[in-house]
């Protein structure tokens, strides 16, 4: 069989099985399974594909035409320019999760924080938390764009925050990463640092101050009852810890609005990611409390509200 043979069968075969975008599958899968680039592969058409190679990718379309993902087969995604591991263990990072970047991003630089050390200053480090870390995409995306920052990222699956750690080790930020299983950002002013490989002690709650200059998170915030309308590559393969947030889904926000606006200092920004019909609902949690400002939210390329952005008064 050669490349183009393979190519077509592979598309055939999930175009039976009713995939969407089967050609871009077949393609990541054959890449993957010859350890080629896009450009090889279209300028070999002829080149004869080994019996290995070519059992393993006809094994990967099998694996995709009953469902699974195509970043679990290939175990990569990318976010924010950057290439990630993905396993089982944690969530596909998603696009729409990029405009918590931005929206991060945009917060720090309108109060003149710069976002890279080459254009500007150094200025005092800059501390960050990532709750519900998964891959690691923000934390480690953060910690890559704001090399004067220090990012505390939690989760409440061990299995998750290893997979986060080899990202954050992949792309060079690990140093500036502590990973720690928590619920939420519960006790995290007790961190251990000897106890929880935490590299240095969390930053001191100094008569009561608070820790952080931003806090960013994708909670999970799909309702229980939604699991039925959910694409079966979702329900079936990713983690159930990383979609739900409870019975209605919004569970998570009150508890996470809470601790935060107990952990941001003066003028801290959170970034909420939001699900797609959670906004009036979050948005009121921040109305009824009166430690909020700046309270702003923003679309996804499909017009949903996606990101809230707030910032703490004390
Ligand atoms: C929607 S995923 C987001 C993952 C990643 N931040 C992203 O944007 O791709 C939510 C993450 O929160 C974690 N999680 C769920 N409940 C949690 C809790 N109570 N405390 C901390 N993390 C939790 C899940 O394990 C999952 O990794």
């Amino acid at each position: 069989m050669d490349i183009r043979a393979a190519l077509k069968e592979g598309m055939a075969q999930l175009r039976a099985a009713q995939i969407p975008s089967h050609t871009l599958a077949a393609e990541l899968l054959l890449m993957h399974a010859l350890g080629r680039d896009r450009a090889w592969i279209y300028s070999h058409p002829e080149e004869f594909v080994d019996p290995a190679p070519a059992e393993k990718f006809l094994a990967l379309v099998a694996r995709r035409a009953a469902g699974e993902p195509v970043q679990y087969l290939t175990g990569k995604q990318e976010f924010w320019g950057l290439e990630f591991e993905v396993t089982p263990a944690v969530l596909i990072p998603r696009p729409e999760t990029e405009h918590v970047m931005e929206v991060a991003l945009a917060r720090l630089g309108e109060r003149g924080i710069k976002i890279h050390m080459d254009t500007g200053a150094p200025r005092e480090k800059l501390h960050v938390a990532d709750v519900g870390t998964g891959s690691g995409c923000l934390a480690v995306a953060l910690a890559w764009e704001l090399p004067h920052a220090e990012v505390f990222a939690t989760d409440i699956s061990a299995a998750s925050l290893e997979v986060a750690r080899r990202n954050a080790t992949r792309h060079g930020v690990a140093e500036r990463i502590h990973f720690l299983q928590r619920d939420l950002l519960t006790g995290i002013e007790n961190t251990d640092p000897s106890r929880e490989g935490a590299r240095h002690a969390m930053p001191a709650l100094a008569d009561g101050a608070a820790l952080f200059d931003l806090i960013v998170s994708n909670p999970p915030y799909l309702a229980r009852s939604e699991a039925a309308h959910l694409q079966r590559e979702v329900r079936d393969h990713e983690p159930h810890a990383a979609l739900f947030g409870g019975p209605t889904g919004i569970e998570m926000y009150q508890r996470l609005i809470d601790q935060a606006r107990d952990l941001l200092r003066d003028r801290g920004i959170l970034v909420l990611e939001l699900g797609h019909d959670s906004a009036e609902h979050v948005r009121g949690i921040f109305d009824a409390q009166a430690e909020w400002t700046k309270v702003a939210i923003t679309m996804d390329l499909a017009g949903i509200p996606r990101v809230l952005a707030a910032e703490c008064v004390r």
